[in-house]
């Protein structure tokens, strides 16, 4: 068993110095052993005065040069016109003030970091210092008398002989969370079935939403998309937002014998198809089209989905094909819904599988 002149919980075959009289024997023992710090190599600038103050000035160039970063970033302000461009290679026409008040920050910031990390490794105190730990557990007297001192307490409050507090103070901690419950009140309504319903029902005129003007069949044209909301639905107004964030369809035009899936045929006027435009991903508007090929791309993840087939996804990472709105003529010629989305709209509404 070795004795401990230095740490308790450091061998003394592991100390410093100790590795290179008899660390080899100890290694081949135990080769788990706490390896210990290797001996102890003096900086140049501990033994060479002159390499000390070549530190010292170097520190102090670092510091300066701080300072006067920070006088540039000061002058920088003043001096230029918020809307002064010059063009740096290679970031380009860059804002002159944006950039020297940049700059001259990062160099002020870094020079006293560099000076500092600097002065740490060249010139302060290098002594090895070993942190010693400590058993956390308490002694046995402690324990004992920290046992005796709740049994006291316990004794004291009578809370065995006092049955009737006891059993009061139980059932008052045992309610008092109700009140936290109660507070959930606050968070509002339940959402009941708002997240599966859209503003579309049967009849409601398709509306162009830049224009406002009710749709016809013949204002969507062979390669546009038209973006459409459900008639009475005024921008500006409060529930605006909340119901276009569902409502919200685009119109495209295909040759009724490109489409593909035969429901998407028979909800589909003349070969107009209404899709919702809320990315089934994490709920972008799918905004750009690709006549040729009749795809539609999110741009937010680059979910691609297929207006001739469904509106499958054929990429990226959307989980569900676009829900379709289906439409009709009525009988003064505008576009209209036969109805709400069969589904719920936007990002798989919970993994609805
Ligand atoms: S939100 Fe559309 S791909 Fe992510």
């Amino acid at each position: 068993m070795s004795s401990h002149t230095g740490s308790p919980d450091v061998p003394d075959e592991n100390l410093p110095g100790e590795r290179a009289h008899g660390g080899e024997a100890a290694r081949a023992e135990n080769p788990f052993a706490d390896p210990g710090l290797p001996p102890h190599e003096p900086r140049v600038q501990d033994i060479d005065d002159r390499a000390a103050k070549r530190s010292e000035r170097t520190v102090a160039l670092l510091f300066t040069v701080s300072i006067l970063a920070t006088i540039g970033f000061i002058a920088s302000y003043v001096i230029f016109p918020i809307d002064q461009y010059v063009f740096i290679w290679p970031l380009g026409e860059i804002s002159a003030l944006n950039f020297s008040l940049g700059m001259t920050l990062g160099i002020a910031l870094f020079c006293i970091g560099a000076g500092a990390v600097h002065w740490a490794r060249t010139l302060m105190s290098d002594h090895e210092l070993i942190g010693e730990r400590h058993p956390i557990e308490a002694d046995e007297e402690t324990r004992t008398q920290v046992l005796a001192d709740f049994a006291q307490g316990a004794k004291e409050s009578q809370l065995g002989r006092r049955k009737l507090i006891r059993n009061t103070m139980f059932g008052a901690l045992a309610v008092v969370p109700l009140s936290g419950v109660v507070l959930l009140r606050d968070l509002g309504p339940l959402p009941e079935d708002k997240l599966r319903h859209t503003a579309w029902e049967k009849g409601k005129l398709l509306v162009n939403q830049n224009t406002d003007e009710p749709l016809r069949p013949e204002d969507i044209t062979v390669g546009s998309l038209v973006m459409a909301k459900p008639q009475g639905l005024e921008e500006g107004t409060h529930e605006f937002m909340a119901e276009i964030a569902k409502a919200a369809v685009m119109l495209v035009r295909l040759e009724p014998k490109d489409i593909k899936d035969k429901q998407e045929l028979d909800w589909s006027h003349e070969g107009i198809v209404a899709y919702s435009r809320i990315c089934t991903h994490v709920g972008c508007p799918v905004t750009l089209y690709e006549q040729q090929t009749h795809h539609v791309l999110c741009p937010c993840h680059q979910s691609t989905f297929d207006l001739a087939d469904g509106a499958r996804v054929i990429f990226g990472p959307a989980g569900h094909p676009l829900p379709q709105l289906r439409i009709s003529v009525n009988e003064d010629g505008y576009l209209e819904a036969q109805g709400d989305f069969a589904e719920p709209v936007g990002p798989s509404f919970w993994e609805r599988g």
